[in-house]
């Protein structure tokens, strides 16, 4: 792993070529960002927190016939994946009304949804993710509308997966964010699901044990996670 192999510096995660060319190296960082990083803190020991508690999920998935570009952990900060294609999209899955969907409809937090909500964001920091809709996905040409209807598929059953996963370890899952990437012609789960990109509140007293504790100022994000991980372990 040398500056010279680096392909990409994340907000929080490095990624260097591997030997194989079609493989990468993913080296996650300690470091938080919000508001698209716009709030920043180096915090010792988030790396390896969001990397095992993304192996753990990732292999549940896998387990579970979820197709991912994870090839293997090599440490408890880095994985070896496959090198894909990835969707310039942000999808979001929301079970339980928080974050943007209360500030955009000025509606209660912490409502079950009739059913899932499904939105993308187009990926540009730049742009600050803007909202893009299936007709501009499809007619920008950042993907057909075969393979955004598989997202779509692919993320509904993701959620139905984690769901009781999460359930099991104390948490309700509330939203999350999932990445794709293609290999091969095969769209395949990319990036990682840690409290980062997801918001799981403690089932008995609703707390937000993600990186909502960090964007609100109301908590230690390294001693929440320590605490997710624990008790994904543990279940
Ligand atoms: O902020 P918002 O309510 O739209 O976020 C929905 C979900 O997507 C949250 O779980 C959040 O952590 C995740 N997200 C993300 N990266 C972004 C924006 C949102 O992981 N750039």
């Amino acid at each position: 792993m040398t500056e010279d192999n680096l392909l990409y510096t994340g907000k929080a995660k490095n990624v260097y070529q591997a030997e194989n060319d079609d493989e990468v190296l993913i080296v996650y960082k300690d470091q938080a960002t919000a508001l698209n990083g716009k709030k920043k803190e180096i915090l010792p020991g988030k790396g390896v927190l969001d990397c095992q508690i993304s192996q753990i999920v990732f292999n549940y998935l896998i387990e579970n016939g979820i197709k991912t570009h994870l090839v293997k952990n090599l440490s408890d900060h880095e994985q070896l994946v496959k090198k894909t294609q990835v969707f310039p999209l942000e999808v979001v899955l929301r079970n339980i009304t928080s974050g943007s969907l209360v500030r955009k409809f000025q509606i209660e937090e912490g409502q079950r949804l009739v059913e899932p909500i499904i939105e993308f964001y187009y990926k540009s920091d730049a742009l600050d993710d803007p909202v893009i809709n299936e007709s501009q996905i499809h007619a920008l040409g950042i993907a057909d509308k075969n393979d955004i209807e598989y997202i779509k598929q692919e993320t509904l059953k993701i959620n139905q997966l984690l769901i009781p996963f999460f359930d099991n370890a104390g948490f309700d899952l509330v939203d999350f964010k999932l990445e794709f990437g293609k290999y091969n012609g095969k769209i395949i789960l990319v990036d990682e699901f840690s409290p980062d990109n997801c918001r799981i509140w403690n089932k008995n007293d609703h707390h937000s044990m993600d990186k909502d504790v960090f964007r609100k100022h109301e908590g230690d994000l390294v001693e929440t996670y320590q605490t997710v991980l624990q008790r994904l372990q543990d279940k």
